[in-house]
């Protein structure tokens, strides 16, 4: 037999992009895809997968996470945080300056990247934060390697406080010239401020308040500004979490005008509504923006699926079940950890026939690999792309149990669903990392992502 010339071959696979499926085997050296054709072309192998006909798609690039670390250990830290994400068939995450130092100087950012350098297990940019007073850090930011900036335009978190109009204008500047795209929490933070105090002198402690904090005018009025601000300035912009149903046709009205703007939704808003509060307990489900009435779901599935909302993402945000169930709605922290079960959940979609296979592989990996600057090396298996492999058994039921979940976040709005099609192994540059879930490979093998010129 022939001395083997590349690390594997995966036989047989049935590969899916955005445009179609192709039946091909894929060779991998040096972990970089180096062949995709018939299997018998196929180079010798030092290790061979064997899928006989099983789908693949391209990892799926998550981002919007908060992996905690460092500052909040006891909910995430990088090596849980990246095991849950490859335990889902997440090969690539970004992930958000509200840690503890918050990502806003150079020192916080090279610290991070230290931190995720050694313990990630999947691949990983970090965002940089925009804050008054850190101006002249944005730059510096850029070149110690941030992947990309985070605007909190509606933030009551001491942390990462929201910056005026004249800051995000000033950071916007700055991002257009690098042509780096900026996710904006889009929500009016005196809008939020303001209510929450007035709410709070009402004596309201109950869940439906922070639905009247959060009321969508905030997210609409946010996301009108930041589209006049893009169009100004000439800077990319992505909204992050879109809630409501409502702002929709904003997004729509942006892109109509020639906004480079993109836009994204998480599993829980597409997936709850206010009703699942009598399952769950009202209080639980508090997330920032909120999950709103059940008239939101069907409309932003729609919009998610047909391509108005270009991009999934999971706004992973584990917390402890006893940091969520509290009595009073204020002191319950908010989010849900997403990571883990963000593809089994739209698999289920693609199984019922609301979502076809293609259009998820175009939210879940080619959109944010193209939008974040990390195509053509990720987002698609191809030659010359990294090896971040996905391999999925579509038929697969189980039902979501918190209690076999990778993430320190014990708390998932998802406990108990029954979902179709599971991914069962997850491979980053060529290395698997997952194999019917269990993690296989160590603390440092994920790496900083890097940006195309
Ligand atoms: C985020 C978190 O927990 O980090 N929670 C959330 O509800 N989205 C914070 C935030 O972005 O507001
Ligand atoms: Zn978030």
């Amino acid at each position: 037999m022939a001395r083997p010339s590349v690390d594997t071959v995966m036989r047989e696979a049935r590969i899916v992009s955005s445009t179609g499926v192709r039946e091909a085997s894929i060779a991998i050296a040096d972990g970089t895809i180096v062949e995709i054709g018939p299997d018998e072309t196929m180079p010798a192998a030092r290790e061979e997968i064997v899928l006989a006909g099983a789908t693949v798609i391209p990892g799926a690039i998550d981002v919007h996470v908060h992996f905690r670390d460092p500052g909040f250990p006891h909910k995430e830290d990088w090596t849980s945080g990246t095991e849950a994400a490859a335990a889902g068939g997440i090969t690539t995450v970004f992930e958000m300056p509200n840690t503890d130092p918050a990502t806003a100087s150079v020192a916080a950012l090279t610290d991070k990247i230290a931190r995720a350098s050694a313990k990630a297990v999947v691949d990983f940019g970090i965002y940089g934060n925009v804050a008054d007073g850190n101006h002249d850090a944005l730059e510096p930011m850029i070149e110690a390697g941030a992947a990309a900036f985070k605007i909190y335009m509606g933030s009551d978190n001491p942390l990462v406080p929201a910056p005026s109009d004249h800051t995000i204008l000033a950071a916007l500047d700055i991002f257009a010239r690098h042509g780096m795209r900026t996710t904006v929490h889009a929500e009016n933070a005196a809008i939020l401020v303001g209510r929450e105090a007035r709410l709070k002198a009402a004596g309201r402690t109950d869940a439906a308040a922070h639905l009247e904090q959060h009321a969508d005018l905030a997210e609409m009025e946010a996301i009108q500004r930041i589209a006049l601000y893009s169009r100004e300035t000439g800077a990319p912009i992505h909204i992050a979490h879109l809630s409501s149903a409502r702002s929709i046709p904003f997004i729509e009205a942006a892109k109509r005008e020639g906004t480079d703007l993109s836009c994204e939704t998480c599993p829980h808003y597409l997936t709850l509504s206010t009703e699942d509060g009598a399952r769950l307990g009202a209080n639980f489900l508090r997330v920032k923006p909120p999950v709103r009435g059940p008239e939101h779901k069907a409309p932003l599935r729609r919009a998610l699926f047909d391509g108005t909302i270009d991009v999934l993402s999971t706004d992973h945000a584990p917390h402890r079940h006893t940091e969520k169930n509290r009595p009073v709605i204020w002191d319950c922290a908010p989010g849900f950890p997403g990571v883990e079960t963000s593809m089994r959940l739209m698999l289920t979609a693609v199984a019922t026939g609301e979502l076809s296979l293609e259009r998820y592989v175009a939210m879940a990996a080619e959109a944010p690999a193209r939008l974040f600057r990390l195509a053509p090396r990720k987002g698609h298996i191809a030659v010359g792309a990294d090896a971040d492999i996905v391999v999925l058994d579509l038929d697969r039921r189980e039902r979501i149990s918190a209690a076999r979940l990778h993430s320190k976040g014990n708390a998932t709005p998802f406990e108990g669903m029954e979902t179709i099609g599971l991914p069962v192994l997850t491979m980053v540059r060529g290395r698997t990392v997952m194999r019917a879930g269990a993690i296989v490979a160590p603390p440092g093998t994920g790496q900083r992502v890097t940006m195309a010129v």
